[in-house]
Parts: C-alpha cells; sequence; structure tokens
C-alpha cells in the first residue's frame, strides 16, 4: 500500500485519542505554527499546497478562504461530515478513526478566516462516530486547543457537534446551513455563496471532513512535503471508497494519480473474477465508464474528466458483466427520487417519473417510445433546478441510456431483461413492486 496520510493509523487501537494523536502523528504540531502566523499567511500556505476540497466538486481550498471578507463581521466554519451520496463512506472512518485531525483542521481555518465558533454537522446515522467525535471535542477542551485563549495565544474557538436527521439534501452546503440554522432544509439559489452570506447571514467556510483532515499536516509539514503525494493539479492523497463487485471493498488512502488498475488490484480485482463491466468512478452521482474508459485513467480530477466523468467524493462502484444495467440505473434513480427535497417541479415531479418508466420496462409492461420519453424529460430537469440534486439524479440514467442503451432496448422489445445477475452489493435489495 503506497503512503497513507489520514487513515494510517486507523487499525490501531486507539488512533482516535489525543494522546495517539500527538505522539505518533505529531498531531496539533500544525496549530502551534498556525497560532504564531498572520491569518493572510495561513491563507497563502493553503493556496501553495494545492488541497482542493475533498467533499465533490474539488474546489481549491485555500481560494475559498480567501473568499471570507476581513470585514471585522462575525464568521463561521462548518465541517460537513453529513455524507449521504451513496457509495461514500470515507468520512465516517475519518471521524472514527482520527478525529483529532479534523478538529485541528478547523481550528486551524477558523483562525485563518477570523471565526470564533465552528459546527462539525454529521450525519444523523453516525451514532458511533458521533460518540467518538464528541469524545475528541472534550478531551480538546481538556487540553486547551478549544475554547478560550488557545495554547495562550489570545485565540478563542468554540466547536459544537450537530446531528443531522438523514436527509441526503443538507449535504449540500446551503441546505446544511439552514438546518443547522433550525430552518427546513432546503436549499437557496447561490449566488450569495456562503463565504458572503452563511450561518446566520454572515460569512461562512463550508469544507468537508476530509478536506480539513489535510490542514494540520500541511501546517506542520509544508507544502513541499504535501506536494510530494498526488499530481502538480492534484497534490496530496485521497481516500477511495470501494464498493460493489470487488474481492475486497473498504477504504483505501491513495495518492491522487494513482492508476485506476493499481486500485482494482489493490481490492482484489473483480469480484470471483469476472469481467468489468463499468465503473462509476465518483460516486452515484457521475457518469459511467466502461472497461476501455478505465484502463489508462489515473484517479485524479484531470484524467476522470479527460474521459467525461468525475472524481466526486471518491466513491468508486464497480460494477461485473451481466450485471442487469436497467435495474441497476432503476436503483439509483429510486435514491435520487426519494431525496428530493420538493422544491423545484422538474426534481420534484421528473425523478419519480423517470423511475416509473424503467419500472415499467423491468416489469415487461414497456410500450416502444420510453427511451426518448426519458431522454425528453432529462433535458427538462437538467440545469433547471436550484441544486444540483437534480442534475445528479438524471446522470445515472443519461450515461446508462448513452452505455447501455443495448439493454433498454432488448428489455423494451423482449418484454424481459437481458442479464439477471443482481447483487445487494451492487445497488441495494430493494426490489420493484407492480
Ligand atoms: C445534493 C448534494 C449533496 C451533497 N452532499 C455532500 C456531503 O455529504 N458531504 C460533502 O462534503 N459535500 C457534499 N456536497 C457538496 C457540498 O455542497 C460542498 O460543496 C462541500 O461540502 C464543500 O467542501 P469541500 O470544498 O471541502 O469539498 C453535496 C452537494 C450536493 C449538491
Ligand atoms: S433540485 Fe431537488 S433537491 Fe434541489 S432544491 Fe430543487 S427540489 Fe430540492
Amino acid at each position: 500500500m503506497a503512503e497513507q496520510r489520514i487513515l494510517k493509523f486507523m487499525n490501531d487501537a486507539g488512533s482516535e485519542k489525543l494522546s495517539f494523536y500527538r505522539n505518533r502523528m505529531n498531531g496539533y504540531a500544525g496549530l502551534a505554527k498556525a497560532l504564531a502566523m498572520e491569518s493572510k499567511d495561513i491563507i497563502t500556505m493553503v493556496k501553495e499546497s494545492g488541497l482542493r476540497g475533498r467533499g465533490g466538486a474539488g474546489f481549491p481550498t485555500g481560494d475559498k478562504w480567501g473568499f471570507i471578507p476581513n470585514d471585522g463581521q462575525e464568521h463561521f466554519v462548518l465541517c460537513n461530515a453529513d455524507e449521504g451520496e451513496p457509495g461514500t463512506f470515507k468520512d465516517r472512518e475519518i471521524l472514527s478513526h482520527n478525529p483529532h485531525a479534523v478538529i485541528e483542521g478547523m481550528i486551524i481555518a477558523a483562525r485563518a478566516v477570523g471565526a470564533k465558533r465552528g459546527y462539525i454537522y454529521i450525519r444523523g446515522e453516525f451514532e458511533k462516530e458521533r460518540a467518538v467525535l464528541e469524545g475528541a471535542v472534550a478531551e480538546a477542551y481538556d487540553a486547551k486547543l478549544l475554547g478560550k485563549n488557545i495554547s495562550g495565544s489570545g485565540f478563542d474557538f468554540d466547536l459544537f457537534v450537530y446531528r443531522g436527521a438523514g436527509a441526503y439534501v443538507c449535504g449540500e452546503e446551503t441546505s446544511l446551513i439552514s438546518s443547522l440554522a433550525g430552518l427546513r432544509g432546503h436549499p437557496l439559489l447561490r449566488p450569495p455563496f456562503p463565504a458572503v452570506k452563511g450561518f446566520y447571514g454572515k460569512p461562512t467556510v463550508v469544507n468537508n471532513v476530509e478536506t480539513y483532515a489535510n490542514v494540520g499536516s500541511i501546517l506542520n509539514y509544508g507544502t513541499k512535503w504535501f506536494r510530494s503525494s498526488g499530481t502538480d493539479k492534484a497534490p496530496g492523497t485521497k481516500i477511495f471508497c470501494v464498493s460493489g463487485h470487488v474481492n475486497k471493498p473498504g477504504v483505501y488512502e491513495l495518492p491522487l494519480g494513482t492508476p485506476f488498475t493499481d486500485l482494482l488490484a489493490e481490492c482484489g480485482g473483480v469480484l470471483d473474477g469476472r469481467e468489468l463491466k463499468c465503473v462509476i468512478p465518483g460516486g452515484s452521482s457521475t457518469p459511467m465508464l466502461l472497461p476501455n474508459e478505465v484502463e489508462d485513467m489515473t484517479l485524479d480530477y484531470e484524467s476522470i474528466a479527460s474521459k467525461g466523468s468525475m472524481l466526486g467524493s471518491g466513491a468508486v462502484i464497480v460494477i461485473a458483466h451481466e450485471t442487469c444495467m436497467v435495474r441497476t440505473i432503476w436503483r439509483l434513480a429510486k435514491f435520487y427520487e426519494h431525496e428530493s427535497c420538493g422544491f423545484c417541479t422538474p426534481c420534484r415531479e421528473g425523478l419519480p417519473w423517470l423511475s416509473k418508466i424503467m419500472e415499467s420496462i423491468i416489469l415487461g409492461k414497456a410500450n416502444g417510445n420510453e427511451m426518448e420519453l426519458m431522454a425528453s424529460i432529462i433535458k427538462g430537469i437538467e440545469g433547471n433546478t436550484v441544486c444540483a440534486l437534480a442534475d445528479a439524479g438524471v446522470t445515472p440514467i443519461k450515461s446508462g441510456l448513452k452505455k447501455f442503451a443495448d439493454e433498454f432496448t432488448y428489455a423494451i422489445e423482449n418484454k424481459r431483461l437481458k442479464y439477471q445477475f443482481w447483487t445487494e452489493q451492487t445497488a441495494g435489495a430493494q426490489t420493484v413492486r407492480s
């Protein structure tokens, strides 16, 4: 296994403890350096490191922090630990095994943007992770790493853990902010972006768990060290969540730019030696790629984009030959339909319409015009909604209709599915009801 930075000690007992973080990982040494620096110099350093957000879009973290105005207003830093995208399960591992790295990153971010309060918005279902995280926050308070006059620096910062209620849409940053403020968790049109008008209407930084977990070591070991892993445009490591038809599903921390074939080999290859059918490279909302598209692909933003997909959250879903793609895509569509907040008509009405059409195909009740109809519904949804959930929901359908058109056509014409291979690992156990 190549160099691991964040999850190196995930299998060691007690890795979540402050003493372990300090003694074995040089923890909070980056914070000590940051407390002695000017805010603007911290932001410059994070910019120079090239760190990009690990929540999905890959936006440069230092640039995001640099957007917070220096205007004397109250500012906030928020950590997005909602982790709801199907196939994504890395943040829960970081929170369970290295929570202090996240806390340290947030204190440094707060120092950089002049925030005195921060919140970690954790997915409601993460009960075990919440308990570990709250234990780590309590330890940090006891050690005077949080609260008033941190480590005698004169800098004050309070950190709170807030549980979400299990809505995927609350991972979208404006929705998260509304939910945290006690409002209904539905997204807002941007601009204004949270950096201008965020939590309680004040400038706010929102970053992913994995993003914050990289910050302490950047401050401690420097930008050159950080850039010694990964590619020029995508430095550092990335935690990939591998699921589906592989022999060893799990989390794999690898340098960005690692060949996809190396990751697949680390996972023990495709389940039971089957042939690869396709890969969803960055979470269920990213376009599917065929074997010939992934064979020379490296795991970084640019290489995956050049193949027509996205690195996203790093959730790699592997699908083996003979899996029924009509059912797989239908199952993904059901997720997005269920998670729509209902505010925009194209999302609220269009997503269930698409899954109903796929259900009719699966049940052998298609009448022949389904593929054209689905394409026209997708056109009506894309780009016409407040947030990206609806676009995310149509992405697997759109890419499936293009890449597996033969399977849809076969099912429509023959009133039965071409492939029967279907496991819980592919896309859940739910079955179509007539
Ligand atoms: C529907 C939807 C769900 C999202 N869920 C998450 C999530 O669970 N975790 C996350 O970090 N970002 C999620 N995002 C992206 C966030 O809006 C935001 O871009 C991210 O937290 C920024 O952090 P980063 O710059 O560190 O990547 C989601 C976006 C959308 C549209
Ligand atoms: S796109 Fe869907 S989830 Fe997003 S705001 Fe509109 S209805 Fe809500």
